[in-house]
């Protein structure tokens, strides 16, 4: 069974490096005509975007501000007209220990990427595929949400669960508008999210918690996104894949 995306639309935010990236091109690869979010990141979403073709264009937001993920939106159908998917991938990972003196601010700004954006772009993305009767969302969590982390990461885990239970109240509201969402949940991964902590702790204290003899790469999370992506798993609305190399089971 071969998966084509040919003449699906996709939105991917986060995809100028690691996880989206390599979502971004398996899709592309596939057929699929990729919308490619970044923030910072222009140069390596450009390139993503020549090496795709396929129609493939970027788009700049800083997720942390909502009017900006209503421009995303917005410019994403003034290009292409209409979406089937959308990916929420873009994310942050950042220390904020309970003695940190911007505490507040610092869970504010996990919370508002993480969670806030991805129900806002799926508030967006709902209302028209409704009208569409047609339409996937597509979450990119953690195990943190199922397994909780450190104390530095409290607002990391608490934005990552709120993720799914978005996911599932999505799954449950409009399955009968023909509308499906999905968790993937990876454990760690060789991305620049985990540069510092392998630099600090060496590739030794990951994999030594793990079932598997390798890290997980953005290349192994991939294929999953794009099955999700090609509604051939559509039965399984509202359920989380858990990609974590046996680190972690539910
Ligand atoms: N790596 C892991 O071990 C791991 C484990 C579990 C879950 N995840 C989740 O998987 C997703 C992807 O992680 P990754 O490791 O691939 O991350 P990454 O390599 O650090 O890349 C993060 C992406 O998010 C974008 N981004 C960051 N802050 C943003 C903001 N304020 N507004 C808009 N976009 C922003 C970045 O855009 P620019 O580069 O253009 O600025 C980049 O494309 C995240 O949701 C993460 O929580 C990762």
């Amino acid at each position: 069974m071969k998966i084509d995306l040919s003449g699906k639309t996709i939105l991917v935010t986060g995809a100028s490096r690691g996880i989206g990236k390599a979502t971004a091109l398996a899709l592309g690869k596939a057929g699929g005509r990729i919308a490619i979010h970044y923030n910072k990141n222009y140069d390596a979403a450009k390139a993503l975007a020549d090496d795709i073709q396929n129609g493939a264009q970027c788009f700049q937001a800083d997720l942390a501000k909502p009017e900006q993920c209503q421009a995303l939106f917005d410019e994403v159908i003034k290009a292409y007209h209409s979406i089937d998917v959308l990916i929420n991938n873009a994310g942050i990972f950042f220390a904020s220990p309970l003695d940190s003196e911007n505490w507040l601010e610092e869970w504010n700004e996990t919370i508002n990427v993480n969670l806030r954006a991805t129900a806002h772009l799926s508030r967006l993305a709902l209302m028209p595929f409704q009208s569409q009767q047609q339409g996937i969302i597509i979450n990119i969590a953690s195990r943190a949400a199922f397994r909780g982390d450190n104390p530095e990461h409290l607002a990391y885990a608490a934005s990552k669960a709120g993720m799914v239970a978005l996911t599932k109240s999505i799954a449950r509201a409009y399955g009968k508008d023909g509308i499906t969402s999905f968790v993937v949940a990876p454990g760690w991964v060789e991305t620049d999210m985990n540069k510092d902590t392998i630099a600090t702790y060496g590739m030794d204290f990951i994999t030594d918690s793990l079932a598997l003899d390798d890290l997980t790469k953005p290349d192994d999370i991939a294929p999953m996104i794009c099955l999700l992506a090609s509604g051939m798993a559509k039965h399984a609305t509202g359920t989380t894949i858990h990609i974590n190399a046996g680190s972690y089971m539910h």
